[in-house]
């Protein structure tokens, strides 16, 4: 039986024909598992005899099958090789590409201006704490601006502190100037340094508002910049070179509006002129005012707050909307799609890498 057995085994041509075999040999009424039934009737020698003999022609015959299986699959694997071919003519499918999001083009394009000005780049955590988000800004305990912000906050956490999603960037001024000799505490973290400091400041900032023009999450440009003798003309040369590169017009006029911010003194609004004779906005000149980027003197509280000595150094700071400031140079109408991830408007508004 055994060879009659191997035989088959070795002489199925597929995976069929070598099945076939199997319930033959160890199916329910195959002819081995009819022998270990046969086990039944025998007397305890006989049994004892015979019992080995047929359980190892089963596993041998088990064994051939499984080895037979594998021989037939790959034999089958080599003949498919060897049938197809892969036609390299064939053009490949359109890759769909993707793009540089706006905001981050316009962000990237404001760094670009800066970082020529001899500006670093710095950057600080999207989750504050009160005193770099507010009280080391100058911002005074209770006082109705922190409201004023909208701010996100979190639940208290056990020591009783409530962290907050940070409102704007200005935290990155106070962890900038901070002298510290503590390593940071993440390597995004700008880590403190004496001045001179000249560091822009780009993020994601957070307040509770939606509209057209407002989402409740949405990016800010912050500038610093400390040294001896600072005034307002470095500020004012600083942003109208800025201007005139970002929005790629000469003679682009401004104006500076006086304003009101906790942390800066004397503080200002910059506006840049505009026309809107034509149905959309063209920036340069012209009868309307729009409101580009906040801005001012480093309030003096501020640098003692962050251990800098107000009569040796000052300094401004300024803030700017980017997505704003990306509606406006690309004409965008709307604020919202900025963040809704529409691939239509990306790849209507978006920049090829
Ligand atoms: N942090 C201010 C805001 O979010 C902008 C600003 C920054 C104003 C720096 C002055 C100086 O509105």
């Amino acid at each position: 039986l055994e060879a009659e057995l191997t035989a088959a085994v070795s002489g199925a041509a597929d995976a069929n024909a070598l099945e076939a075999v199997r319930v033959a040999a160890l199916g329910k009424s195959g002819s081995i598992s009819a022998l270990l039934k046969s086990l039944g009737g025998m007397t305890p020698d006989g049994r004892r005899e015979q019992g080995p003999l047929i359980n190892g022609l089963r596993d041998r015959i088990a064994t051939a099958i499984a080895e037979r299986k594998a021989a037939l699959e790959s034999a089958e694997l080599d003949a498919r090789l060897a049938a197809e071919t892969l036609d390299l003519t064939l053009p490949a499918p359109p890759r769909r590409k993707g793009s540089v999001h706006p905001t981050m083009q316009v962000m990237d394009e404001m760094v670009a201006i800066f970082a020529e000005m001899g500006f670093a780049v710095a950057e600080g955590p999207d989750i504050e704490d009160d005193f770099h988000n507010f009280t080391a800004l100058n911002f005074p305990p209770k006082h109705p601006a922190r409201e004023m912000h909208d701010t996100f906050f979190f639940n208290p956490g056990p020591d009783g502190e409530r962290k907050l999603l940070r409102t704007h960037t200005s935290p990155v001024q106070v962890r900038a100037m901070q002298k510290t000799n503590a390593p940071p505490a993440a390597p995004w973290i700008a880590s403190g340094q004496e001045p001179p400091i000249r560091i822009v400041v780009p993020g994601r900032t957070y307040r509770m508002d939606s509209d057209a023009t407002h989402t409740p999450m949405f990016h800010q440009l912050e500038g610093l910049v400390i040294d001896k003798g600072i005034h307002m003309g470095h500020l004012k040369w600083t942003l109208e070179t800025f201007v005139t590169r970002f929005f790629e017009v000469e003679g682009v006029v401004s104006r500076f509006r006086p304003h009101h911010f906790p942390f800066t003194e004397p503080s200002a609004e910059m506006d840049i002129g505009c026309d809107r004779s034509g149905g959309e906005i063209k920036i340069g000149q012209g009868s309307d005012w729009l409101e580009v980027v906040g801005c001012g003197m480093v309030h003096p509280n501020v640098l003692r707050n962050c251990g800098i000595d107000p009569d040796v150094y000052q300094g401004f700071a300024f803030g700017f909307g980017v997505d704003r400031l990306g509606m406006l140079k690309y004409g965008m109408p709307d604020l919202r799609p900025m963040f809704e991830s529409d691939t239509r408007w990306l790849s209507h508004y978006g920049f090829s890498a």
